[in-house]
């Protein structure tokens, strides 16, 4: 499937907010309560939204940021906010009685240190649906490299999460999208992805690094297709 963000850009293009566009991915750099009103209803099938919860680790962490959460809900009903353990109440209270579950991860090799101490779990408050069924609970390690920011979710926790909450072909909306985890989740999975973010340093680099992903994930060419379909040993299987 291919997805269509013309609506959307064109109103980007009007207002001259800077965006960049690849393949199933758009990308835009700027304040999200600006931009959320522009989206249209029904266009985005889930939000995945990693606020700042007030965990002091940058200056924009001072207190929860839970001001997105209105006009993202006249987009699509089914949110999703994740947050340390130190922010679980607050996107509780955020999403009210819109709260269907709470999906915690436990990370197994590491934890980090904030305004509650040690913590080594992260939640996903789940808003308005109930994605497929599955168990509430799943661990994982980090194995990979962080990104330069100064909160970034692992990128173990969001490919095992993104797939649990959306389906193969959905567009996930990331309205606080940082250094592009969601949206590296969304390429790996086969999801379209829309993220917001308004720092352009933390633009920059969820660029390249869903270029990075994009790239690695490129589908495989015609003329090369019985070759590999050989070695797969499998012929309807999806390039991607
Ligand atoms: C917790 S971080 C997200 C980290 C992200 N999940 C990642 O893995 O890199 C929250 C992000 O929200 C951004 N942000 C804060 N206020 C915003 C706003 N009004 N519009 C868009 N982004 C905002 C911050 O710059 C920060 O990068």
């Amino acid at each position: 499937m291919s997805f269509d963000f013309s609506t959307l850009t064109a109103e980007l293009d009007q207002r001259g907010i800077a965006y960049w566009q690849s393949g199933e991915v758009l990308l835009i750099n700027h304040d999200c309560l600006a931009v959320l009103p522009l989206i249209p209803a029904g266009s985005v099938d889930v939000v995945i939204a990693d606020p700042p919860y007030g965990c002091d680790k940058a200056q924009w962490d001072g207190r929860f940021f839970g001001e997105w959460y209105p006009p993202a809900k006249d987009i699509t009903s089914h949110i999703v906010i994740i947050a340390g353990s130190a922010g679980v109440a607050d996107a509780i209270r955020c999403a009210g009685a819109d709260v269907v579950d709470v999906i915690a991860a436990w990370n197994t090799n590491s934890r980090t240190r904030g305004a509650i101490g040690f913590s080594n779990w992260l939640a996903a408050t789940v808003c308005g649906y109930k994605p497929r069924q599955q168990q509430n609970i799943m661990r994982f390690a980090i194995c990979g490299d962080m990104p330069d920011h100064p909160a970034p979710k692992p990128i173990e926790y969001m490919a095992q999460l993104v797939p649990r909450l959306t389906d193969d072909g959905d567009c996930v909306l990331d309205p606080v999208c940082g250094s592009g985890t969601t949206g590296v989740a969304c390429v790996k999975t086969g999801r379209a992805f829309i993220g917001i973010e308004i720092h352009e340093p933390f633009y920059q680099i969820a660029k390249q690094r869903i270029a990075a992903a994009q790239h690695k994930c490129l589908p495989i060419r015609a003329e090369d297709a019985p070759l590999w379909q050989m070695a797969q040993g499998d012929s309807d299987r999806d390039a991607r």
